[in-house]
């Protein structure tokens, strides 16, 4: 069976598609280093890891999370790296907010956001959308619906990425920077949950401390566990599937004319970009007995990798996997969300934010070239999407 260094730095996202056609090709699953880990690389094993907390437990997020050189992560133990029963009341405490009731009082706030940094940047003309779009417009609404002070937002950018390359880390410098994001984060989010106690408001801070679970209120530390999953979360992969979207209109200029035309296009290529360039790219699991997939014995104990990346481009599920066509049959098959009981919470918001701010910036563009042909990708393995989008918009 052959090792693969998934996190090399030299393993850019132009050698995924290539590698992940190779692990798929391998009988049952396939050795990762540096965590000694296993990865199912085909949809069906992806998928078999994600969908049986029984046998595969998300507490190995615990581990990744908090590796010897960060110590505590508040992230680890929160609803992400449990499984039920444990899971099941905190999630419950938060779905409403992200469910249609509540994506229906946000949407008007998303399509105001959304036109107002389009116009901006289409004035502006050449501009980085990163800079100018795709990360500000999924952190100005988790700021809108954590009720956070957007004066406090200058630091949210480094933070967020910085919590996405916590297994990718290999060096000194990286692990120093991460320590001390973790640092700004824990006094930052707990000033604001303390600052909330004293003075509610309508936002998810003030609901998460009015909450109760089995007749108790939520502790300091699983505030702050919560927050400091959903702050990220909300910004880090929507901006990444805002950032593929645009890359992917630059190389297909065709669907920049199919939107402009038709703007019912908009949620098929969302989906496809979804499918296509997963801005997660893979999830964590840890076997909680010898288990037995695909012909592969993995050992209790052993870290278990779904390729999310590698099952969406899987043969044995999608048409023609590695062209890119929206509205394709199973378009909304992929395991960008991931699957089971952990399935993504901000599904619905980050399909509404990608909806809603393509949909502002296709009707005031007629052209959108990226000024350098080399795409800067952000470092790391697990989190994929441009790092900067020096782009060049022409107005309609
Ligand atoms: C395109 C954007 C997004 C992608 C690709 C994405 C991806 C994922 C994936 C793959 C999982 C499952 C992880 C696992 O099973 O281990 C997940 C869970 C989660 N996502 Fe997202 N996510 C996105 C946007 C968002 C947004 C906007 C939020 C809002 C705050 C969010 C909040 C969460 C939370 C809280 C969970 C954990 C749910 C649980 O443990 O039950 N995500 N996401």
């Amino acid at each position: 069976m052959q090792t693969y260094d998934l996190f090399a730095p030299a393993i850019t996202p132009a050698d995924r598609s290539a590698l992940f056609a190779k692990m798929r090709s391998e009988p049952g699953l396939c050795r990762v280093e540096p965590f000694g880990a296993y990865a199912a690389a085909r949809y069906e094993d992806a998928a078999a890891i994600l969908k049986d907390p029984k046998r595969f437990s998300s507490e190995a997020l615990a581990v990744t999370a908090e590796p010897a050189w960060l110590g505590p992560n508040p992230v680890a133990q929160s609803m992400l790296s449990m499984d039920p029963p444990r899971h099941t009341p905190l999630r419950a405490l938060v779905t409403r907010a992200f469910g249609p009731a509540g994506m229906a009082r946000l949407e008007a706030q998303v399509r105001r956001a959304s036109e107002t940094l389009a116009e901006a940047a289409v004035r502006q003309g050449e501009v980085d959308l990163v800079d100018a779009f795709t990360f500000v417009l999924p952190r100005d609404i988790i700021g809108v619906m954590l009720g956070l002070d957007p004066s406090t937002f200058s630091e949210f950018r480094r933070w967020s990425t910085n919590m996405g390359l916590i297994s990718s880390a290999r060096t000194p410098e990286q692990y120093e920077e991460i320590r001390s994001v973790v640092r700004e984060m824990k006094d930052y989010l707990t000033d604001v949950i303390h600052a909330r106690r004293r003075q509610p408001g309508e936002d998810m801070v003030s609901d998460l401390l009015q909450a109760e679970v089995e007749g108790q209120k939520l502790t300091d530390e699983q505030l702050l566990s919560f927050l400091f999953l959903l702050l990220p979360a909300g910004m880090e992969t929507t901006s990444q599937l805002l950032g593929n979207a645009v890359l992917t209109l630059a190389q297909h200029p065709e669907q920049l004319e199919l939107m402009r035309a038709d703007k019912t296009h908009i949620p098929r290529f969302v989906e496809e970009v979804l499918r296509y360039e997963p801005p997660t790219q893979l999830s964590f699991r840890m076997a909680m007995q010898d288990v037995e997939l695909s012909g592969t014995k993995v050992p209790a104990g052993s870290l278990v990798l779904g390729l999310i990346g590698s099952a969406n481009r899987d043969e044995r599920v999608f048409d023609q996997p590695e062209r890119f066509l929206p509205g394709r049959e199973k378009a909304t098959q992929h395991l960008s969300f991931g699957y089971g009981v952990h399935f993504c919470l901000g599904a619905q918001l980050a399909r509404m934010e990608a909806r809603l701010g393509l949909e502002a910036l296709v009707s005031r563009i007629r052209g959108l070239r990226l000024r350098s042909p080399e795409v800067q990708w952000l470092p790391g393995f697990t989190i994929h999407g441009p790092a900067v989008l020096p782009v060049e918009l022409v107005a309609a």
